[in-house]
Order: structure tokens, then C-alpha cells, then sequence
């Protein structure tokens, strides 16, 4: 599995561009995001296998298709990622939830854990970890890879954007997780933020600095 699955709904893209422009309040944002999370929700869920179960409609008996094994773990980067949780957990009640609390030291770009509480039995669980940006991808490495010492195997990353940079070293250290994102934008600047991007995503959420 290499790159990335772009959801490039009209939806999601006229939502998104929003979301960029630097007009955009914090109520906006917030109330966008959470709009798209369940557009990008509906895609990293198209294939979930299904199985038929026997119910009874008003009318007849019939076989009628559900989703198939345990509930969905939702695992939130925290904080950006509870954007995109949310609007998850709107369409997948009955979902797990995992988080996981990592900050991005400004100078070294590398992650900083702080947190981490998830459901015992991952191993079990397709688990899709959520954060709204893959920049240097370092923070998605560690999440992942915590999921995974904690026995997770069957794990996809939903991003809302993603820079190339990113992506390429997401997929080189682990090519068995797919990533879907809203957009591949143009590269990383000198301070690994993502361009065009849309500035710092967990500040223009909760309206810090
Ligand atoms: C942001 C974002 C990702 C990370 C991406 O979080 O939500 O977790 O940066 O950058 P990377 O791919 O270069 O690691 P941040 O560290 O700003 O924390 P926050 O969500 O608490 O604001
Ligand atoms: N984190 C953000 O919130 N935005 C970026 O562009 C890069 C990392």
C-alpha cells in the first residue's frame, strides 16, 4: 500500500477551501470540520465487510446486510484529531474510542507523548486513527506505532490534509497502514507546516495561539 486515498467530493473540497481561509472564524471552523469528518467518514468505511441477518420488516422476513465484526475503534491525536472524532462518532455511535495525546515540540518537530488510554483488546478491531494533519508525519508514526505495541493489526489513518513529504514517510514506515486525506497539498515549509495548509490546526479549532 503506497500514497493515499483523496476523498475529492465537491463537498469536501468547497468545505475545505473554507476551513484554509484565514477569515474563517473559530466557530466556522470547528462546525466545518466537523461537517467533513463525516464525508471522509462515510470513505475510510466504504469496504467494512458486511453479513447478512435475518430480521423481520412489516412485511417479510429478510436477510439484511450489517457491518460485520467488533465495533470500529476511533483512535484520536489528540487535540486536532477530536475535530474529526466527532462528526465520527455522529455517524458510528457504538464506535471504541482511543486517545492519544502527542504535541509537536516546534523547534525539534518531533512528538512529545503525554496520554494514552485505548480499549484492551485492539488486536480485535479495525482501528482508524484520526488527525486532521500529516505534516513531517511524525506524530502519525508514534500514534500508530503505539496502537501497535498495544496490538492493533488492522489500522487505517484519516487525515483532512496531508503534505507529500508526509505521506512518503507515513508509507515507508508503515506501508501496511492506507491513509486517506481531503487533500495532498504542495510540500512542508522551512517550519514544517504544510503549504498552503491551513496554519496550525488544533489553534484555529479551540481559538489559541
Ligand atoms: C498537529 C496535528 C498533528 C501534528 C502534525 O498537532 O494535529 O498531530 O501537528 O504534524 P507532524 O505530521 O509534523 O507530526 P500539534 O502538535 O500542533 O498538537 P495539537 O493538536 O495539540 O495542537
Ligand atoms: N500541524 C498543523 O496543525 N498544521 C500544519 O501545517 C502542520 C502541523
Amino acid at each position: 500500500m503506497s500514497g493515499a486515498t483523496v476523498v475529492n467530493h465537491p463537498l469536501v473540497q468547497h468545505k475545505l477551501s473554507i476551513m484554509r481561509d484565514k477569515a474563517t472564524s473559530t466557530q466556522g471552523f470547528r462546525r466545518l470540520l466537523r461537517e467533513i469528518s463525516l464525508l471522509l467518514c462515510y470513505e475510510v468505511t466504504r469496504d467494512l465487510p458486511v453479513v447478512l441477518q435475518t430480521i423481520e420488516t412489516p412485511i417479510c422476513e429478510m436477510q439484511a446486510p450489517t457491518i460485520a465484526g467488533k465495533k470500529l475503534v476511533f483512535a484520536s491525536v489528540l487535540r486536532a484529531g477530536n475535530g474529526l472524532l466527532e462528526g465520527m462518532l455522529d455517524l458510528v455511535p457504538s464506535a471504541r474510542v482511543a486517545h492519544i495525546g502527542l504535541y509537536r515540540d516546534p523547534e525539534t518537530l518531533k512528538p512529545v507523548e503525554y496520554y494514552f488510554k485505548a480499549p484492551e483488546d485492539l488486536n480485535e478491531r479495525l482501528v482508524i486513527v484520526v488527525d486532521p494533519m500529516l505534516a513531517t508525519a511524525n506524530s502519525a508514526i508514534a500514534a500508530v506505532q503505539k496502537l501497535k505495541d498495544r496490538g492493533a493489526t488492522n489500522i487505517r489513518f484519516l487525515c483532512l490534509l496531508a503534505a507529500p513529504e508526509g505521506v512518503a514517510k507515513f508509507n515507508e514506515s508503515h506501508p501496511d497502514v492506507p491513509v486517506f486525506t481531503a487533500s495532498i497539498d504542495e510540500k512542508l515549509n522551512d517550519h514544517g507546516y504544510i503549504v498552503p495548509g491551513l496554519g496550525d490546526a488544533g489553534d484555529r479549532m479551540y481559538g489559541t495561539k
